[in-house]
């Protein structure tokens, strides 16, 4: 018989009430304010010298997407009015079973001249400017000038940390021949995000990503002297009440101490924060031996996973479970969901309340990312935390996907860069 009150143990940490989660937006506005004033903040707040689009942009633009280990390369068409179209694109592996330009041993220049011969496969032979959207924390001087901060998500990549992003992108596309596609603009992915909603709904003004990894961009309103998206780099956001799982997590991270909130919320770590709970779950007599081999390989147990098991399909991890077990395991897997998604919405609210701190203007966030889009209940979550948030003033926000904002984002930015 599975001992309840040991599980209630494993579960409580995981539960956030309306009162912490508010407490945690509080804290969020208040880390914001630091960074927008210079102060030590866990955000970094980067200005990313774009405002909202006007939705007219319009006209042919290469794309770049390099948000992780893939990379995406489109021709993108504006039409203006909110509508345009992808032309071409391509999807590439930076990491394979034969390659791996994410690892320490690879170069900068190695990294950018396979991207740049990736560019070339569909850049067509007119000269066109070029948007990269660069999901990673980069300090910017203008809309075309980015200094990567430190590598997030995992990449190890050398001598790309504090080196000058375009600059790299622009001498890797000379060398491939490629010197008719011009960096226009380098912009983070959820301002890509934020520019795609907004070039259609002028409400937009917050954009996140609930993917991979996790981060939220937002229009600030009041402190550059005109209206600018800046990148938070929320997932470094800290003021969090962690458990111990999570603590271990990061103690066995590349960077121990960085991105806490990207740690408990995105999908490149919720898999491991399962597979950490499953072993001390058996360690503790509430689940019996499984035999997985990959319960004892790090980062082995994926965000599919927890999907799957909360849909209750048969995987490795429960063919030896009774119902009960099964159920414990799926319980676990909820919370840890349920959390990824409550924690955000509490970001966002913290964002709401230092933009329009009585919410009397209609708001959009713009949301991509695979655990938004496909993890069952994760939307709905943030809407129903919202809503316990923001009372009636509920009526004026709404929330969405957006597919391929970092890819349309930075066509839209790069034809913005233009004017
Ligand atoms: C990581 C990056 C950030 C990006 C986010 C989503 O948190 O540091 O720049 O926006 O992942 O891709």
């Amino acid at each position: 018989m599975l001992d309840t009150a040991l599980l209630k143990e494993f579960q409580q940490p995981f539960l956030l009430s309306t009162d912490m989660i508010k407490h945690i937006a509080v804290q969020f506005r208040k880390a914001m304010y630091a960074g927008l004033c210079g102060k030590t903040s866990p955000l970094k707040m980067l200005p990313s010298f774009l405002a909202a689009p006007t939705g007219q942009e319009k006209g042919a633009y290469m794309a770049l997407d390099f948000g992780g280990t893939n990379i995406r390369a489109l021709l993108v068409e504006l039409y203006g009015n909110g509508h345009y179209a992808v032309i071409r694109q391509r999807h590439t592996p930076l990491k394979t079973s034969s390659y791996d330009y994410t690892a320490d041993s690879v170069s900068a220049e190695e990294l950018f001249d396979f991207i740049a011969s990736e560019i070339g496969q569909i850049a067509p032979a007119a000269a066109l400017s070029l948007g990269h959207t660069f999901s990673f924390p980069s300090y910017q001087t203008n809309i075309n000038n980015a200094k990567l901060i430190t590598w997030t998500k995992e990449l190890k990549t050398t001598g790309v940390e504090n080196a000058n992003i375009t600059q790299l992108l622009s001498e890797a596309l000379i060398r491939r021949g490629l010197a008719h596609i011009r960096p226009a603009a380098v912009i983070n992915d959820t301002a890509g995000t934020l520019l795609t909603a907004a070039y259609s709904n002028p409400a937009a003004d917050i954009g996140s990503i609930c993917g991979t990894g996790h981060n939220t961009a937002y229009l600030e309103p009041w402190y550059h002297s005109t209206p600018m998206i800046i990148n938070m780099e929320s997932g470094n956001f800290d003021k969090l009440p962690l458990t111990i799982f999570d603590a271990k997590l990061d103690t066995n991270s590349e960077k121990p101490g960085q991105q806490l909130l990207e740690k408990s919320v995105s999908g490149r770590y919720l898999g491991e924060l399962l597979r950490l709970i499953i072993n001390a779950m058996i360690k503790n007599g509430l689940l019996p031996a499984i035999e997985a081999k990959r319960l004892n390989i790090p980062d082995a147990v994926t965000t599919k996973d927890l999907s799957l098991l909360m849909a209750d399909s048969v995987i490795d991890l429960t063919t030896v479970l009774t119902l009960y077990e099964r159920t414990s395991l799926q319980q676990i897997a909820a919370l840890l969901q349920k959390r990824s998604a409550q924690l955000t919405a509490a970001t966002f609210y913290g964002i709401l309340c230092h933009i329009d701190p009585k919410l009397e203007r209609r708001h959009h966030i713009a949301i991509d990312g695979s655990l938004y889009e496909k993890m069952p209940g994760y939307a709905q979550t943030i809407q129903a935390t919202l809503t316990d948030l923001c009372g009636k003033s509920m009526t004026s926000l709404s929330t969405g996907l957006i597919k391929n904002g970092s890819g349309i984002g930075a066509a839209i930015a790069a034809a913005m860069a233009k004017k």
